[in-house]
């Protein structure tokens, strides 16, 4: 059964370690992350972007996927279902279709208040069913699903503000961004991220962007009340890599070496390795 992902954040802030929260694009992957999960003893969130939802088919055929994994494994560690980035509009979709925790990322509104209105409407609307609900404030940066926003260090007053609507936890800009940081990438505000700790409490904070950050950083970070590491990237390119090898060793034209299952293995293994490394590496081993 899927849980809320909010209990399992709260333990994390609690006891200075974090969990990462790492996209699924399709069904190896979320078969990939179980595996890695139930192997580490870490508490695990899958979470989903509209754009990888549209592709597998919507919404409803990734939840039910997940679902289904989760009962089929028969995996004894908690696993939640996020929605990734999403606007006001997919939030409610997330909900009808099964979704235990939803992203409103209010970032990209016109105004601050408008952020503010939707993510008090969507914290009552998420409670009222017992799904946990991030929201952001300050535009991470780089790219994702066509979306594009400058890093931003967030306000912590607007921070603040956002806390006190009662979200499970808060992505905020300190100077991340999506997908493979530049050369000559600033590094982490460690300055805003301890401002912003200090008017949110013990509210898990959100650290998008986690992959490729050097690991002294995403260690202080986790030290300084971030609860939740986003990991996209990271995973795709183990992926990539792993399946680019296996046609560079020209794997495909040895026997039966065309079958989709065998081509994609190597894939699903690498995404295995990787997450249990980076589970390591946030603190999540056998927190489940
Ligand atoms: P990366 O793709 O840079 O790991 O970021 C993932 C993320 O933050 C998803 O919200």
């Amino acid at each position: 059964m899927l849980v809320n992902a909010a209990d399992m954040l709260k333990k994390a802030e609690a006891g200075h370690y974090a969990l990462g929260a790492f996209n699924t694009n399709n069904l190896e992957w979320t078969l990939a992350l179980l595996q890695a999960a139930e192997e580490a003893k870490s508490p695990l969130i899958i979470q989903c972007t509209a754009g990888a939802a549209k592709w597998m088919g919507g919404f409803k055929v990734c939840a039910d996927m997940v679902k289904a994994a989760v009962e089929a494994t028969g995996v004894t560690v908690p696993v939640a279902l996020h929605l990734d980035h999403g606007s006001y509009e997919d939030c409610f979709k997330a909900i009808e279709a099964g979704f235990t925790s939803i992203m409103y990322d209010g970032s990209h509104e016109e105004t601050f208040q408008l952020n503010l209105d939707r993510t008090k409407e969507l914290v009552e609307l998420a409670h009222s069913k017992g799904i946990s609900i991030e929201a952001e404030v300050g535009g991470i940066g780089g790219t994702e699903d066509g979306v594009t926003s400058n890093g931003e260090l967030a306000d912590p007053a607007e921070c603040k503000q956002i806390a006190d609507l009662g979200v499970d936890f808060l992505a905020c800009g300190i100077g991340n961004i999506h997908g493979v940081y530049p050369e000559d990438w600033a590094g982490l505000s460690f300055d805003r991220l301890s401002e912003i700790k200090a008017e949110v409490g013990d509210l898990p904070l959100v650290l998008h962007g986690g992959s490729g950050i050097p690991e002294d950083q995403i260690k202080k970070a986790i030290s300084m009340g971030v609860s939740k590491i986003n990991v996209n990237t990271d995973l795709q390119l183990a992926f990539t890599a792993a399946v680019h090898d296996y046609f560079a060793a020209g794997k495909d034209t040895q026997g039966k070496g065309y079958d989709p299952r065998k081509v994609l293995k190597p894939g699903r293994d690498a995404i295995v390795e990787r997450t249990k490394e980076l589970m390591e590496q946030f603190g999540s081993l056998n927190k489940a």
